[in-house]
């Protein structure tokens, strides 16, 4: 038997388990890995050896005295051998494995490291996903994760190499930052040496990047990890990645080109499809036939606008809405129209969900005249030959399922959009087979905050109006703030929001008319970006940029819908990580260090800790 330790030492890996193949028949190997799964037959111990590659089966012959330790094997026992390759005996091939037509005839054999009875099966997919969580480093073991992960190392080296030919700086900026808005809330950390001061994680390096063009860096790009605090969605996580990019002396179709010809550079090398150009379409066309800014284009089933059709109708309910500058909207569903009446209550539910309150529907047979063919919410309140004229504009069949939202114009898209993605799956009409790609252009400057009674920014602060605009906000012209459209794009593939940017204000009193129509006061916007304004004011150039999600980006290219999928250690929906048991409660010394004391009723500190050595 190998002396415990002295493998390693002696004998270098020679493959990788996973990559043997019949041409390396008769060659000798040496391999290390986990031990997948054994077999004993007729004497003789097989195992299954796995490392980041696969999997390779592997004969053990425990009576050999280098073998004495295959008796003992379990699985995830890390173990390093050699043997020769061979050829599978004839009818032996497993075809399911890469390594199927070979198995290896070990010679020696070292245990490096026992495992414990692992809480799941590597491979099985079928396990929670907390459990997988909390020991994240098993599922990494996993072909799944391994692949995902390998696939994003290949992205992002896709990404630098397009970006570097092309001109493009990398450039790391802070982490322990000031406060950046993009509509989230920050992370805090607290400062020891200043105590009671703070710095902010970046939400993005926006005005980092912009910085950076105002140190003539001209084009800039980073993979830059971004931190925000806000409500976690199957596509968001607290911290996350970017493909961060800022281009000096350029307008709204510059970057827009450079960032077209890396998706078509991505989409070559990872889909193998030409996706050619990508169209562009109107934050209001978006809304107006999808009912969202991120529209899923792999199916039709547009929203219809009612407004005009239901005037004649005499319902109080349309009325009192359209009186109110509100808009009514459709969706017609064909093949939808045998829905039960429990079924239908879930779809009311679902547009309650998204603010509506409440949704018309018509369904059935609007062609026959047979009883029951056509039943509607509104059969009482709205003559019948007017629902069947309302059914057949939306279902123009005169079958299928007719629902009607009358609301705000966002509401009624919102409650109507959740209902189109429903169907999309629900009736699997959307085309998996393709990517479909769309730049949203021309989003609001701004967006009313009806609680705040506020205008906001709808992508960022640093967002340039267009220059048919730029007068209403240099005059504040408050009254108007609606109408002013952006310089704003993002880029949207399958209904994921996978890209956005915009070009800049690069002047400094444009700047500050932004900051004084968010309400922001002189004070604290000198406060909270004195320096940036100060920036501006030394000669900035005319600039532009865009963020991908390097993470959205990766879920789509490995075709799984969970961000979690993709990220080594991610986070919960409660932004915990099982795995650690971040966060967690401090020592009281540490809180003191900082000059932090915890509010009565939120958790304790832990007990005081001996000093840690200095290293
Ligand atoms: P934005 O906030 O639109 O723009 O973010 C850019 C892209 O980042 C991704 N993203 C996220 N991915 C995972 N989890 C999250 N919580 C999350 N939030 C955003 C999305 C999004 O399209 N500074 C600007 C960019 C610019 O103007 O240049 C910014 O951060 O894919």
């Amino acid at each position: 038997m190998t002396q415990t330790g002295s493998f390693v030492s002696k004998q270098k890996r020679t493959h990788y388990a996973g990559s043997l193949r019949s041409e390396h028949a008769g060659s000798t190997v040496v391999l290390m890995g986990w031990i997948d799964g054994r077999r004993d037959h007729g004497g003789l111990v097989f195992v299954d050896i796995r490392d980041r590659e696969g999997t390779v089966q592997v004969v053990l012959d425990p009576s050999l005295p280098a073998m004495a330790q295959a008796k003992e094997l379990r699985g995830e026992f890390v173990v390093a051998l050699r043997g020769i390759v061979r050829v599978r005996p004839e009818g032996m091939t497993n075809k399911k494995l890469k390594t199927g037509a070979v198995e290896v005839e070990a010679q020696e054999l070292e245990v490096l490291s026992e495992a414990k009875t692992p809480p799941f099966q590597v491979n099985d997919e079928s396990v929670g996903e907390n459990l997988r969580l909390k020991y994240r480093y098993l599922d990494i073991r996993s072909e799944r994760l391994n692949g995902f992960l390998r696939k994003r190392h290949e992205i992002v080296r896709t990404v630098r190499n397009y970006l570097s030919d092309d001109g493009f700086i990398e450039v790391e900026t802070p982490i322990l930052y000031k406060s950046t808005p993009e509509g989230a809330r920050d992370y805090l950390v607290p400062s020891r040496v200043n105590q009671g001061t703070f710095y902010a994680l970046p939400q993005s390096p926006q005005t980092l990047k912009q910085l950076l063009m105002i140190g003539g860096i001209d084009r800039y790009f980073q993979i830059a990890r971004c931190f925000r605090d806000e409500d976690l969605r199957a596509d968001r996580q607290p911290e996350f990645s970017q493909i961060d990019v800022e281009m000096s002396f350029v307008d709204q179709d510059d970057i827009m080109a450079v960032n077209e010809k890396m998706a078509q550079v991505i989409w070559k090398k990872f889909r193998g499809t030409d996706i050619g150009p990508i169209p562009r379409m109107t934050f209001y066309e978006a809304m107006n036939r999808f009912g969202n800014d991120k529209p899923d284009l792999r199916f039709s089933l547009e929203l219809s606008d009612l407004t005009a059709d239901v005037k004649t109708l005499g319902f109080k309910v349309f009325d009192d809405v359209v009186a109110k500058n509100g808009v009514v909207k459709g969706l017609g569903v064909e093949g939808a129209g045998e829905m039960s009446r429990a079924q239908i209550d879930k779809l009311v539910d679902m547009a309650k969900k998204s603010g509506a309150k409440g949704l018309v529907w018509i369904k059935g047979d609007a062609n026959s005249t047979a009883p029951g063919a056509m039943t509607s919410a509104v059969s009482k309140a709205i003559p019948e030959e007017k629902v069947k004229a309302l059914h057949k504009k939306l279902c123009p069949s005169g079958n299928g399922l007719s629902l009607i939202v009358a609301d705000t114009f966002d509401t009624a898209c919102a409650s109507l959009s959740a209902l189109r993605l429903h169907f999309g799956r629900e009736l699997k009409l959307i085309d998996e087979s393709k990517d479909k790609f769309v730049w949203i252009i021309d989003f609001p400057l701004f967006e009313y905050d009806v609680e705040g009674g506020r205008w906001n920014a709808r992508h960022h602060p640093f967002t340039s109006p267009q220059n048919q605009h730029m007068d209403i906000l240099k005059n504040d012209d408050q009254k108007r703030f609606g109408e002013i459209l952006a310089k704003a794009y993002d880029l949207v593939c399958n209904g994921h929001e996978i890209g956005g940017g915009s070009v800049r204000i690069h002047r400094s009193d444009v700047q500050a008319a932004m900051f004084k129509a968010l309400g922001l006061s002189m004070e604290e916007a000198k406060d909270k970006f004195g320096f940036f304004m100060e920036a501006l004011s030394y000669g900035t150039p005319p600039h532009a940029g865009i963020a991908w999600g390097v993470d959205r980006l990766t879920m789509i290219l490995c075709n799984t819908d969970a961000i979690r999928d993709v990220i080594a250690f991610p986070k919960t929906a409660k932004a915990t990580d099982l795995m650690s048991e971040a966060p967690n409660a401090v020592s009281r010394d540490q809180l003191i260090e900082l000059g932090i004391r915890l509010a009565p009723g939120v958790g304790e500190a832990t007990a005081s800790q001996p000093a840690a050595p200095t290293v």
